[in-house]
């Protein structure tokens, strides 16, 4: 984790420097889950966050559940808590799902705030960036197999999870394949077998097959993600 990790946050560095370079601003969407706690953790440690202007840096977040900003299950405060409560930024820089609303209501909030805040491209909302995890299932964000979300071309919405018995709040197909960057975090033996179909090309049907970027989609796989894996020879 820590190799990955620290390969992520080189390339979170290099990218924000980039954006904030030429255009002094730097869209970002955070994955939520536990792969990239340690990114965070890292991107706020000394080794990282005197490299990085913080204060052009925009954070918004990929997806969200249905639970209070405090909640131990919240992306909102998982993020908080490793990185965006220990760098110099001001509250108005971050962009949680208002999870206090109906989810319905939020995920059209959050649809007008992308409009209101991100520049276009296409006549869409884009990121600079858009980091993701990515489930045992194939799912990224929360785009689950088999549900609504998947054919939904609003820019974000809510999305009852069959499996796991709860709504969740997610950016759609739309605006995360209108990200100039995309970065995929993913650890664990348990998506060592997605990744192996992926690889050999012979399972479309993982949502995380549909996911594109306008300039670049990156896979940053710890070992045991990629333990099974086809390599070209
Ligand atoms: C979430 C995430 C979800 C996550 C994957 C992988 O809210 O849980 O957005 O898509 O990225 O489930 O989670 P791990 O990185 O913890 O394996």
């Amino acid at each position: 984790m820590d190799t990955l990790s620290h390969a992520a946050a080189d390339r979170f560095v290099m990218l924000a420097s980039r954006y904030l370079e030429t255009t002094g601003k730097f869209n970002v969407a955070l994955a939520g889950g536990g792969t990239p706690r340690s990114l965070y953790q890292l991107l706020a440690s000394v080794e990282y966050r005197g490299r990085i202007d913080w204060s052009g840096v925009s954070f918004y977040f990929g997806d969200e559940r249905s639970v209070p900003q405090e909640h131990a299950d919240s992306n909102y405060r998982m993020a908080r808590e490793s990185l965006l409560d220990r760098i110099p930024i001001t509250r108005e820089q971050v962009f949680p799902f208002e999870t206090r609303l109906d989810v319905r209501k939020a995920a059209a909030e959050y649809a007008r705030l992308l409009q209101r805040n991100l520049p276009k491209a296409d006549g869409l909302p884009k990121f600079d960036l858009v980091l993701l995890g990515m489930g045992d299932d194939g799912h990224t964000a929360s785009l689950f197999p088999g549900t609504c979300i998947l054919h939904d071309d609003r820019l974000a919405a809510a999305v009852y999870v069959e499996k796991l018995k709860t709504w969740r709040l997610s950016l759609t197909y739309p605006v995360i394949n209108n990200a100039d960057h995309i970065m995929f975090l993913i650890s664990g033996e348990s998506k060592a077998q997605v990744m192996q179909q992926l690889s050999q090309n012979t399972e479309s049907h993982f949502p995380v097959s549909r996911i594109d970027a306008r300039d670049e989609l990156l896979w940053l796989l710890d070992e045991a993600a990629a333990s099974t894996m086809e390599t070209t020879r």
